[in-house]
């Protein structure tokens, strides 16, 4: 089994039979929704509410019950995926594009579960991509405007729209940044919708070097 395989697996464990599951977005919580899609005494019992539609597109395709996050009234246990993962457990996410969602079903599950391949442990967050920040398109000029004036660099992806019709800017600091006050700021712009930063929020995270795997509680 490879990294994602492996932390997929031991994620598996955190469902139980009845719960309502919050589904994250990416490669490795792709092949989290796969193995789930064979546990079949479990299937039966669950519902799920995606973070994205390729996720819910694949969770249905593996006969997993996908229903409108307005639908429920509590998410048990999430599980998503990072691209950057810090020593106190904080986050950067969005590179797949689905922060928003994605931060919205996590700050709404009772117990949040990250899987990674180690190579997403950092010293410290941004790391090797800028911050996403996803942003109206309406105006976008004055609000990359706003958050360049706050020391970032912006560059807008190319060529992509997020499942909630908007743009996502990647932000690369030119100085080192206080990571709260920074991700207060940028949520402050009008025209900004979520930024990638989680910040604080208790969570397992279970990564792998491809031989184990390590579980932290944050
Ligand atoms: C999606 O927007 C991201 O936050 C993903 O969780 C992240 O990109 C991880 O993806 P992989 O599992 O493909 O690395």
């Amino acid at each position: 089994m490879d990294k994602k395989g492996l932390v997929a697996a031991e994620a598996i464990k955190y469902v139980n039979k009845g719960n309502v599951v919050g589904l994250g977005s990416g490669t490795t919580v792709n092949e989290f929704i796969k193995l789930l899609g064979t546990k079949e005494e479990i299937k039966k019992t669950i519902v799920c509410v995606a973070t994205s539609i390729a996720t819910e597109n694949l969770a249905r395709k593996v006969g997993i019950r996908v229903i409108d996050i307005d639908l429920v009234d509590r998410i048990d246990v999430t599980i998503d995926g990072a691209d950057e993962i810090d020593p106190d457990g904080n986050l950067l996410k969005g590179g797949g594009g689905a922060l928003t969602r994605e931060k919205k079903v996590a700050l709404n599950s009772s117990k949040y579960v990250i899987i990674a391949s180690n190579e997403k442990l950092v010293e410290k967050i941004p790391d090797h991509m800028g911050i996403p920040i996803e942003i109206l398109k309406f105006g976008a000029k004055s609000t990359i405007q706003k958050i360049e004036d706050l020391g970032m660099i912006c560059r807008v992806r190319e060529n992509f729209i997020t499942d909630n019709g908007n743009i996502i800017c990647d932000c690369i600091p030119e100085n080192s940044i206080d990571l709260r006050e920074t991700n207060d700021e940028i949520k402050k712009i009008n025209g900004v919708v979520e930024t990638g930063l989680f910040l604080d929020m208790r969570k397992i995270v279970i990564t792998s070097d491809g031989e184990n795997v390590k579980i932290t509680s944050f």
